[in-house]
């Protein structure tokens, strides 16, 4: 397999199921427990954001991002980002990250934040939110892995409090959580 045989594409619902494979396998159930998860509870991901890799028409490779807001400040919650292990270490992940947060300047967002390694993400502009404690995720998060991009200098600044998804902000909340996204 060359790296020129990986198609990247918008999310669809069609991707769902084997999304949902491939989270279970990287995260495993451990994943429900995850702040993130939590805040993805709250509503939908923004699929037209949200991006596959695809080899031979099977998805192998997926990030999503989900509008979250705290305080006054919006943004985008990156994750989760996940590869099948026999297509690790070729770029893919690093790839669908810069798609999708070039995606996600293109409409407008002006911050993308997540819960990850800082050294696998620094190269793609992303850093410790600091202070510490500045942004408050539901559940225990090491701060070291909180991360921000700025799409726009100075977006970090407003964006403080506990991080909830858009819609519980919006009133727009789904009666039913989503189960489908880990
Ligand atoms: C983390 C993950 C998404 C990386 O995807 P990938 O396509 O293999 O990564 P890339 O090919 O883009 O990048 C590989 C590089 O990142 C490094 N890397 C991988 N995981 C890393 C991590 N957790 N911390 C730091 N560096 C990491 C690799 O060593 C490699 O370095 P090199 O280029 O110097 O050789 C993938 O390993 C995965 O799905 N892991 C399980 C789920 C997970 O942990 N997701 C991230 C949640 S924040």
């Amino acid at each position: 397999m060359s790296t020129a045989d990986v198609a990247y594409a918008p999310e669809t619902a069609a991707h769902d199921l084997e999304i949902e494979d491939i989270n279970a396998e990287a995260f495993g159930p451990g994943r429900f427990a995850r702040a993130a998860y939590k805040i993805r509870e709250g509503g939908p991901h923004r699929r037209d954001l949200s991006f596959v890799a695809i080899v031979d028409g099977k998805v192998i490779a997926s990030v999503r991002m989900t509008e979250v807001a705290a305080g006054e400040g919006r943004a985008l919650l990156l994750g989760p980002l996940a590869v099948r292990p026999a297509y690790k270490n070729l770029g893919i992940g690093k790839r669908l990250v810069a798609i999708a947060l070039d995606a996600a300047r293109k409409d407008g967002c002006r911050l993308v934040l997540l819960v990850g390694d800082a050294p696998y993400y620094a190269p793609l502009g992303f850093s410790k939110v600091v202070p510490f404690g500045q942004v408050v995720m539901p559940r225990p998060v090491d701060p070291r892995r909180l991360l921000a991009a700025e799409l726009q200098a100075g977006s970090l600044d407003s964006f403080a409090g506990n991080v909830v998804h858009a819609d519980v902000v919006a009133g727009n909340r789904s009666v039913e959580p989503r189960r489908d996204v880990a």
